[in-house]
């Protein structure tokens, strides 16, 4: 952290500098440095960025998982929330949503409270690594094939037998899906598993 400091006060003395000296190509180094931190504070924080699963993949993801109306599905990196939203609204489920974006949060709170839907739909404020997910029966992610790997051991200790993983796009290394749709754009398959 010690380092963390001292760089900053280099790079904020060097933009002092450049300014008094009118030497303003060397504004780069501490824009430089601010461009790292953004990125690492903001960005490579996330296990996946956010780009939104097609509305028509939602829906089939939600049918190759054979969603009963009250079972409880939990949708890891929730976005926009529209899988835990058409989770309750068209299968009855209820619907957990986890993300870390504030500004996605609150976007898909006002989508919840426009569709009525707060009764079925909950959106948790965190890491889906830190979130217990035992009460699931279905569990849906978009996220990155590495981010996938990684949740191998967590859906082995926590996710009971008989729940359903659809996964867009990245597989879950080593298992064998249960079924396997084409998403779609080309190579954007939907893959099912069961525990
Ligand atoms: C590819 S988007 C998918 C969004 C939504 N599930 C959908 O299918 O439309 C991945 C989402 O995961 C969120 N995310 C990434 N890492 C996360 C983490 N460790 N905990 C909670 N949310 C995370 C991102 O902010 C982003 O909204």
């Amino acid at each position: 952290m010690a380092v963390f400091w001292i760089i900053l006060l280099g790079a904020i003395g060097v933009a002092v500098y450049a300014f008094v000296s009118g030497s303003y190509l060397l504004l780069a180094i501490p824009a430089a440095f601010f461009g790292i931190v953004v990125y690492l504070t903001v960005i490579a924080r996330k296990d996946a960025a956010y780009v939104p699963t097609p509305e028509p993949v939602v829906k089939q993801m939600l049918e190759m998982a054979g969603l009963k109306p009250g079972e409880t599905l939990y949708d890891l990196g929730s976005g926009d929330g529209r899988i835990v939203r058409t989770a309750a609204r068209d299968f009855g489920a209820n619907a957990i949503g986890i993300e870390m974006d504030k500004g996605l949060i609150s976007n898909s709170m006002r989508h919840i409270k426009a569709e009525n839907l707060e009764e079925k739909v909950k959106i948790i404020e965190g890491n889906f690594f830190g979130t217990d997910l035992s009460a699931a029966d279905v569990v849906t992610l978009y996220l990155r094939q590495d981010t996938n790997d990684r949740l191998v051991s967590k859906f082995k200790k926590e996710l009971k037998p008989g729940t359903r993983i659809v996964s867009y796009t990245f597989v879950m290394t080593g298992w064998k899906p249960t079924r396997v749709e084409n998403g779609l754009f080309a190579h954007s398959r939907v893959y099912l598993y069961t525990m």
